[in-house]
């Protein structure tokens, strides 16, 4: 979604805003711009597309050169990918760039037209630009009051006034936003990778709070102009890790960054061999004591989630129910004051899975959020939250969030099925070292990744394909077929092994590969049935299962072996092969993997 930097300081502000942009680059985009106080004149330069056309286009310009600066990355919601739609918006008095979405933009916009305003794009953001415009009388900050008394929706503002040459101003409700201090220079940017490059220290803004970053030094008020003191953080998250590396995609290196994700993850949550999740809030008997669990996420989260449920029904025997969180609230949930709603994001920011928080919350149920970001709203939101450690997730993929998400759900289903005296307290120490012995069998998988570059060079050029499994494989397969058609286009659905048969299986023919997840052996025979079912179709079929287990040539056209260890964990190792098998079919097919067409990381609108 949208990324929004700014910029106030002693250093070539084209330059910061353009390397912030580009950190921001991995939320997703269509077109970028940036305004520039020069001379006591506002210059901006937009552009459609990558930040690369950007920077041709300010060259062709003659450069920018300031000292005090905005800059934004569009992923168009209103309006087409078009230069006219890129922001800053404005004219030559205020400009802004803008995060969100304006709900009431039609009626505002037609206000605006009988006072003789007009408009040149199809955005709800100009909206909000002519009425700064129109309220501004010589002070920022009425205008910015009055203005934010008008409009509805969710939005983080960074905006420049002519008249105020070394000061951005900020605002915002909903839609993230920080303010980074450095060696008398600020920042405003979407999120923390964006100035790591030159600071650490940042304060989040608040909903109803506006920064002004005057001559480098950030200071806050409240909408009535009460000044606001803020708490300082520092974040824990180097450059290094929001850089590739060394390797050739983001994905590739989260990819590789999972082992150590899970040990950061899990390490601190293990006490005595136990599984402890107390540190957020939840005791033993609180945990013991919910009547049902529901889990609300979005995308792959959605899909921890699922692995969640079977693991904790299974062993804890306690109901879990999944929703897609933009579908939560339409099913009229019935949730009860003693039920558990856990909401799991990477970002914390996902528009649906606040939305589903706040409807959890107002239904009286407790809210658990499993975010990996950092004071996101989701986590600052949630009565307790169970941070992930998985360090920045750039590529839009999400692989290593995934796995560090599914790692708590182990976690929650141990001590849960301990205290629920489902599992004695041996059994609950032998899964819980089972766990941590994830990682180095994930080391294994990532030495052989040659096999799932052999299975991308076979699913290149398909146009169609199948996943399937049962149980945990099945909730797994799910994960892999997302990976897939994210990243290759290539149009992937994944499939209830034994549900083929009604329906689905009408689809399969020598054009239509099927991989098949068969890692829990309880249901081998009868998966593996399914597998014969579409072999016998000419389907080209790859199964990824136990290494030792030996496949025969007429049921598997190729079969990737992982490592084994207990069934109930082998979903942390074969969704390994899944997000190889995606990655090398997108390298393959030339596509951008670390940005796919359409998608945004961080989806701040519902
Ligand atoms: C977007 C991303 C997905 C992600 C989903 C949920 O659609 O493209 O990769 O799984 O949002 O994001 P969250 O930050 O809530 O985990």
């Amino acid at each position: 979604m949208c990324g929004i930097v700014g910029y106030v300081g002693a250093r070539d502000c084209t330059e910061v805003l353009l390397n912030s942009l580009s950190k921001l680059e991995y939320r997703g985009y269509d077109s970028a711009g940036i305004a520039v106080l020069e001379n006591d004149e506002i210059r901006t330069c937009k552009a459609q597309g990558r930040l690369a056309n950007l920077e041709v286009k300010i060259k062709q310009a003659g450069g920018m050169s300031g000292h005090c600066g905005i800059g934004h990355t569009r992923w168009a919601t209103h309006g087409e990918p078009s230069d006219i739609n890129s922001h800053p918006h404005g004219n030559a008095i205020v400009s802004i760039v803008h995060n969100g979405i304006i709900e009431n933009y039609k009626i505002l916009k037609e206000r605006l037209e009988k006072k003789g305003y007009t408009f040149i794009s199809q955005t709800d953001t100009e909206i909000v630009a002519k009425l700064l415009d129109h309220y501004y009388n010589g002070d920022p900050i009425e205008a910015i009051r009055k203005t934010e008394a008008k409009i509805e929706g969710s939005y983080a503002l960074g905006i420049l006034f002519r008249d105020f040459p070394n000061t951005v101003y900020a605002m915002r409700n909903d839609s993230p936003l920080i303010v980074a201090k450095g060696d008398g220079e600020a920042f405003i940017a979407s999120d923390v990778p964006a100035v790591l490059q030159y600071t650490k220290e940042y304060y989040l803004l608040e909903s109803g709070e506006i920064a002004i970053l005057k001559d480098g030094v950030p200071s806050f008020m409240t909408l009535d102009g009460e000044p606001i003191e803020k708490e300082l953080l520092v974040a824990n998250w180097d450059m290094e890790s929001a850089e590739k590396g060394g390797y050739e995609h983001f994905m590739l290196k989260e990819i590789h960054e999972q082992p150590t994700a899970i040990k950061t993850t899990i390490t601190p949550r293990i006490i005595d061999g136990m599984p402890n999740i107390e540190e957020c809030g939840v005791t033993p008997e609180m945990l013991r004591d919910f009547s049902n669990i529901f889990v609300v996420a979005c995308g792959t989260a959605m899909h921890a989630g699922l692995v969640g449920k079977y693991v904790i029904e299974k062993i804890a025997r306690v109901s879990v129910t999944v929703d897609v969180a933009s579908e939560f609230r339409y099913r009229s949930p019935i949730i009860s004051p003693n039920d558990l709603v856990i909401l799991v994001s990477q970002s914390g920011e996902t528009a649906d899975t606040r939305a589903a928080l706040r409807l959890a919350k107002e239904q009286g149920a407790k809210t658990l959020a499993i975010v990996n970001v950092k004071g996101s709203s989701i986590a600052r939101e949630a009565d307790f939250v169970l941070y992930t450690h998985a360090g920045p997730e750039i590529s839009v993929a999400s692989t290593k969030a995934y796995m560090v998400q599914i790692a708590v759900f182990y976690l929650i289903a141990f001590e849960l099925a301990y205290v629920k005296g489902k599992i004695s307290e041996e059994e609950c120490c032998r899964l819980t070292k089972e766990l941590t012995n994830v990682p180095k069998f994930i080391d294994v998988i990532l030495s052989q990744k040659d096999n799932c570059q052999y299975v991308a060079s076979q699913l290149v050029n398909s146009e169609n394909l199948l996943y399937i499994g049962r149980g945990l494989d099945y909730a797994l397969s799910m994960e892999g077929s997302l990976k897939l058609k994210e990243i290759s286009y290539i149009h992937s659905e994944s499939y209830a092994a034994g549900e083929l048969k009604h329906g689905t299986i009408s689809l399969v023919t020598e054009h239509m590969p099927v991989i098949a997840v068969v890692t829990q052996r309880d249901l081998f025979d009868k998966t593996i049935s399914n597998v014969k079912e579409v072999k016998a179709r000419h389907a080209k079929t790859f199964i990824v299962t136990h290494q030792y287990i030996n496949i025969d040539n007429d049921v598997a056209d190729y079969k990737i072996g992982i490592p084994t260890i207990d069934d109930l964990l082998m979903p942390m190792l074969a969704v390994v092969p899944l997000q190889l098998i995606a990655y090398y079919t997108s390298v393959l097919r030339g596509n951008d993997v670390d940005k796919p067409r359409n998608l945004a990381k961080s989806v701040t609108v519902e």
